[in-house]
C-alpha cells in the first residue's frame, strides 16, 4: 500500500474517515487576497482548489494520484464556464516536477493538510522547500499545516497494545461494491527514533442488512516533522516565516508537531 491509494476520492469527498478540519481552512483563505496564480501541492480533490477559482484566482493542482486529478477534472465541468481555463491540473509527484518556466512563477504556495509529512526524511523537506522555489516569484508566499501531534499523544501509539480508535461511520457512499455505510476504524504505531508515525486504517463496507460485507485495510508512514524543523528547514532554503498559527491559545513547544504557516520567499 503506498500514499496514492491510501486517499480515496470518494471516500475523500464523503467524509469517510479522517477528513481535514474545515476550520482550517479559513486560514488559508485568509492569507490569500484574488485574484492571484496558485499552485495547489497535493490538491486532492480540489476541496481548496475549486473554492479558489471560484474566487476568481488561476489554480493549477499537482497530485501525484491519477485518481484524485480524475476527480478535480470533473469538478471542472460544474465552474461558471468563464472560470474553466483558469483550472489546470497535473498528475506527478511534486519532488519530480520543478518549475522549468521562470515566465510560469506563483504568487502562492498552498500545501494542504498534513502535506509536509509525506516527506520522511529531513533531506526530503529540505527538497521540498528547494522545488516549491523554483514555482514561487520572490516575495511569494507558501502556505503550509501539519496538525498537531502532541508527544505525549504520539508516545502512547510506541507500544503495544495499539489503541484502536473508531471514526465513525457515513451512509450511502457509493463504493466499487454498491451502495454501502462506510465504518472507519484506525491504529497508529509511532516509532519514536524516527519521528514516523504508520497509520492503518481498516474500513468496514456494510450492506442493507447490518452487515460487515467487505473489509479494507491502508496504512501510510509519514514522519512527524516538529514545529522547529520545518521552520529550520524552510529558512534554510531562503524562506522568511512570517506567521504561524494554531487553533487554541495554548502555547505548544517547537519539538512537537503543530503549526499553520505562512512563509515568504525572500526576494
Ligand atoms: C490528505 S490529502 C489532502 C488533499 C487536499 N490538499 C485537501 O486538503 O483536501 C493528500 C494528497 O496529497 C497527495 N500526495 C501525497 N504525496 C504527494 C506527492 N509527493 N506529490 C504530489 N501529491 C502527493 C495525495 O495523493 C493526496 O491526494
Amino acid at each position: 500500500m503506498n500514499k496514492t491509494d491510501f486517499y480515496d476520492p470518494i471516500f475523500y469527498d464523503a467524509g469517510v474517515g479522517d477528513t481535514f478540519n474545515e476550520s482550517r481552512l479559513d486560514f488559508y483563505f485568509s492569507k490569500i487576497s484574488s485574484p492571484q496564480r496558485i499552485l495547489d501541492i497535493g490538491a486532492g480533490t480540489g476541496r481548496v482548489a475549486i473554492p479558489l477559482v471560484l474566487g476568481k484566482n488561476c489554480v493549477t493542482c499537482i497530485d501525484m494520484s491519477q485518481s484524485m486529478i480524475d476527480t478535480i477534472n470533473s469538478k471542472k465541468s460544474v465552474l461558471p464556464y468563464d472560470l474553466r481555463n483558469n483550472l489546470t491540473t497535473i498528475c506527478s509527484p511534486f519532488e519530480k516536477n520543478p518549475n522549468t518556466d521562470p515566465a510560469f512563477k506563483m504568487d502562492t504556495i498552498v500545501a494542504v493538510d498534513d502535506f509536509v509529512l509525506h516527506y520522511r526524511t529531513i533531506e526530503c523537506l529540505d527538497k521540498f522547500f528547494e522545488d516549491t522555489r523554483s514555482w514561487l516569484k520572490a516575495g511569494g508566499k507558501l502556505l503550509t499545516d501539519v496538525r498537531t501531534r502532541r508527544n505525549s499523544k504520539l508516545n502512547e501509539h510506541s507500544q503495544k497494545p495499539f489503541i484502536l480508535n473508531a471514526l465513525g461511520y457515513v451512509e450511502d457512499v457509493n463504493t466499487e461494491f454498491g451502495t454501502k455505510t462506510i465504518m472507519t476504524y484506525y491504529y497508529e504505531i509511532f516509532d519514536k527514533i524516527n519521528r514516523n508515525l504508520n497509520t492503518i486504517c481498516q474500513y468496514h463496507y456494510v450492506g442493507d442488512k447490518g452487515l460487515t460485507e467487505v473489509i479494507k485495510h491502508t496504512e501510510l508512514i509519514q514522519r512527524m516533522h516538529t514545529n522547529n524543523e520545518i521552520v529550520a528547514s524552510a529558512e534554510k532554503n531562503g524562506f522568511v516565516v512570517k506567521d504561524i498559527k494554531h487553533e487554541s491559545e495554548e502555547n505548544l513547544p517547537d519539538d512537537e508537531t503543530w503549526g499553520m504557516f505562512e512563509m515568504i520567499l525572500d526576494a
